[in-house]
């Protein structure tokens, strides 16, 4: 499945701390089979994976990612991105899935595979643009999420994203060598809209 084309400027990741450098800029685009090495070293990094273990079978081979990315090529219910800068290097992908179609809701995922990648933005840029099309393309009205109670880093960046807690689902997961709380996130449409406009408005 050939998703269509599409390159955006990063659009406000927030200011920069000194010593952080800013993204130049980034794209989402359909993932192919050159890119199935990365995915396989990152899904195989287990820093990359502490939150996200019980997401894939690991260790993963090369045949597990071709064959994961025939079954997207077929859904009708899930629609995943690479992320790369605008120079072509991919850093990460992000997802949503469980679209459920009559209501209109799907889950959103996210992961920036190149760890020298973290805090650069990417994360960030990468979930609103995913939101957008979310919300203005498929026209979804629900996206929802889940994230480990202490991944500060991605709930700070959900947060930023307009994701609000709707909820905690305690000792759900074993995360490192203890269970920690889900926390459940969600944003619905008119919320993002709502945000996207202030953000606007704030620019003029
Ligand atoms: C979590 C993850 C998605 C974040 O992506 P990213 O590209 O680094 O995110 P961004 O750079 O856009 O933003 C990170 C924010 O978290 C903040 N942050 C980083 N580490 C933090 C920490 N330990 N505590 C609190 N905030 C932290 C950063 O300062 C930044 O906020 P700011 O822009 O307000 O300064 C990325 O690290 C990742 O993919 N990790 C592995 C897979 C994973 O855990 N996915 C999420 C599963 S729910």
């Amino acid at each position: 499945m050939q998703m269509e084309p599409f390159c955006s400027r990063v659009r406000g990741p927030g200011p920069v701390p000194a010593g952080r450098a800013q993204p130049c800029g980034a794209r989402l685009r359909a993932l192919e089979r050159g890119d199935v090495g990365s995915l396989i070293r990152w899904v195989n990094d287990a820093a990359v994976m502490l939150y996200l273990s019980q997401a894939v079978a690991y260790p993963a081979s090369e045949g597990d990612g071709c064959r994961w990315l025939e079954e997207l090529s077929r859904s009708h219910t899930e629609r995943v991105f690479a992320i790369e800068t605008l120079e072509g290097r991919l850093v990460g992908s992000v997802g949503l899935h469980a679209i459920r179609w009559i209501d209109r809701k799907a889950e959103l995922a996210l992961m920036i595979g190149e760890r020298d990648c973290w805090n650069r933005g990417y994360g960030s840029w990468a979930v609103r643009e995913t939101l957008r099309r979310g919300f203005e393309e498929m026209s979804l009205r629900r996206i929802y999420l889940r994230v480990a109670s202490d991944h500060d880093a991605a709930i700070r960046v959900y947060r930023k994203c307009g994701f609000q807690s709707e909820g905690l689902l305690r000792k759900d997961r074993y995360v490192g060598r203890g269970y920690a709380d889900t926390l459940m996130m969600s944003v619905l449409k008119e919320e993002f809209a709502a945000g996207e406009n202030g953000a606007r408005t704030a620019q003029d």
